[in-house]
């Protein structure tokens, strides 16, 4: 069978070329993130000619397994969730590469093991010794897993050789616990080393908002204050905790969504362009966009946040139990499921236009989108039209489902009088482009390979976020 090779966007610009030799070990194989987007995505990259000829995969978890057992998982969990089809060849490959090292994360013997493993797979393949931890652990071990990398001489980079550290989210439960991670983790590695990630980051529509704004002559003079009225940011999903209970109880909308994946839009929204493209110049402009948010206060967070749960109702026509009702949610939970919030940006471009950022789950409609209202026209001409038929004019930026950009503005409808209709002007990316379907961690797990770090967040970066929603937490 033919499979389409997934479309990289490098942020160097260059043709993206095989990343160098290397060895992706995953801590915490046998869960399902590994099963359902790092395999897929590394298979993408192999079918892209994007992955190295030196490469393999490191399972490590604790179930018992021979490596035969992880292999014959791995390809099971491919075969069900590799987005495009399979190729055999290239699932063969990938496959092949693939041994597992069981052990306890808290146990330096398995980091032993590891070691060996590592030196086996360099002898066997030549991967220049080079190495790429993911931490796809639960978020409670990944200082710990770091440490013991540390402790055990695992992220020490010899004679040329590289050793980075990818990080799932949740980055930390608030401020002060984000800050102790980045110090725990910067014990063991250099913040070079370290890519935080985010997975809103490896989306292709969210990499587009800078193409958007930055590579078109015609948003940018009217990005400010003086066009645009306010800017609404909201990720909406139909799923419910469903599983996730017990995880989600403990963290809520506002942790889950908005310090990671909400301020990520914000900040490619609100961002001054940067001098140059390149991973610091971007994330220092993005991180000034944060730093520029009106900090809120106890009191303001009263007036300016919403938080609520949804009630037991359904969605696209199947019954959802009530958020206190679902499992692993305590019956008496204040947890929220949903959160708006209204900021403001103190700086010369953005002052006194409010930014509405909502998101929630078991919402009637999945939805990922960013609405630029521009404000609206002198109605001199047209004063005798009543003011509410008139069309907003808005920009639509649509991240998910649907991916593309639409543009609201007014049209006269043809006949002898003057009558106005909201009209739309609507560019959809399946229309001009051959985009393979990914999982959006191809190009993170790229990045990462090649040295590329525009796409991921420094610990400065991280904290940024947790100081502005800080305060919300606690109110
Ligand atoms: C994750 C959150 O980071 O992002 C989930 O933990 C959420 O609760 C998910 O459902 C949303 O991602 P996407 O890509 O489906 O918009």
């Amino acid at each position: 069978m033919d499979v389409a090779a997934p479309t990289l966007l490098t942020s160097t610009g260059r043709a993206p070329r095989r990343a160098a030799p290397c060895t992706f070990v995953i801590f915490g194989a046998a869960g399902d993130l590994t099963k359902r987007l790092l395999l897929p995505a590394l298979y993408n990259l192999a079918i892209g000619q994007l992955l190295p000829d030196a490469f393999a995969v490191v399972g490590v978890a604790r179930a018992e397994m021979s490596d035969d057992e992880f292999r014959r998982q791995m390809a099971a969990a491919l075969k069900e969730f590799a987005s495009n089809g399979i190729n055999g060849e290239a699932l063969d490959g990938l496959i092949a590469h693939c041994s597992y090292v069981r052990g306890d994360f808290d146990d330096p013997s398995t980091y032993g093991k590891l070691k060996n493993e590592l030196a086996k797979i360099n002898r066997a393949y030549n991967t220049g010794d080079n190495c790429l931890f993911y931490l796809a652990t639960p978020p409670d071990l990944f200082a710990h897993v770091a440490r013991l990398l540390g402790e055990s001489g695992l992220a020490k980079e010899d004679n040329g050789s590289w050793r980075r550290l990818i990080v799932e989210k949740p980055f930390g439960f608030d401020l002060n616990s984000a800050c102790a991670l980045n110090k725990e983790l910067l014990g063991s590695f250099a913040e070079r080393q370290i890519y935080r990630i985010d997975h809103y980051l490896g989306k292709e529509t969210v990499q587009n908002i800078m193409v958007l704004r930055f590579a078109n002559g015609m948003f940018e003079p009217i990005w400010n204050r003086h066009h645009i009225d306010h800017v609404q940011i909201t990720v909406a999903e139909t799923v419910s905790v469903e599983s996730r209970g017990k995880f989600y109880d403990r963290t809520g909308a506002l942790r889950d969504m908005v310090p990671n994946h909400l301020f990520q839009l914000l900040a490619l929204t609100a961002m001054e362009p940067p001098s140059r493209f390149d991973a610091d110049a971007v994330r220092t402009e993005k991180l000034k966009a944060i730093r520029a948010i009106h900090p809120l206060t106890k009191e303001s967070a009263f007036a300016d946040v919403v938080r609520g749960q949804y009630t037991a109702g359904s969605v696209k026509g199947k019954p959802v139990v009530a958020y206190r009702e679902a499992q692993g949610v305590s019956p008496h939970s204040l947890t929220e499921s949903y959160v708006a919030i209204r900021l403001m940006i103190d700086n010369w471009r953005w002052a006194g236009v409010p930014f509405y950022l909502r998101t929630g789950k078991a919402l009637t409609a999945r939805r990922t989108e960013i609405a630029i209202k521009f404000r609206s026209a002198p109605l001199a001409l047209f004063r005798d039209m009543p003011v509410e038929s008139l069309a907003q004019n808005l920009l639509i930026l649509r991240i998910q489902p649907d991916e593309g950009a639409a543009l609201h503005f007014n049209a006269k409808i043809p006949g002898p009088d003057v009558r106005i209709e909201n009209v739309r002007m609507n560019f959809k990316y399946e229309d001009y482009f051959d985009v393979a379907p990914s999982t959006g961690y191809e190009t993170l797990i790229y990045d990462c390979m090649i040295s590329d770090p525009m796409l991921f967040q420094r610990a400065i970066d991280i904290e940024s976020g947790w100081r502005v929603v800080d305060p919300i937490l606690k109110a």
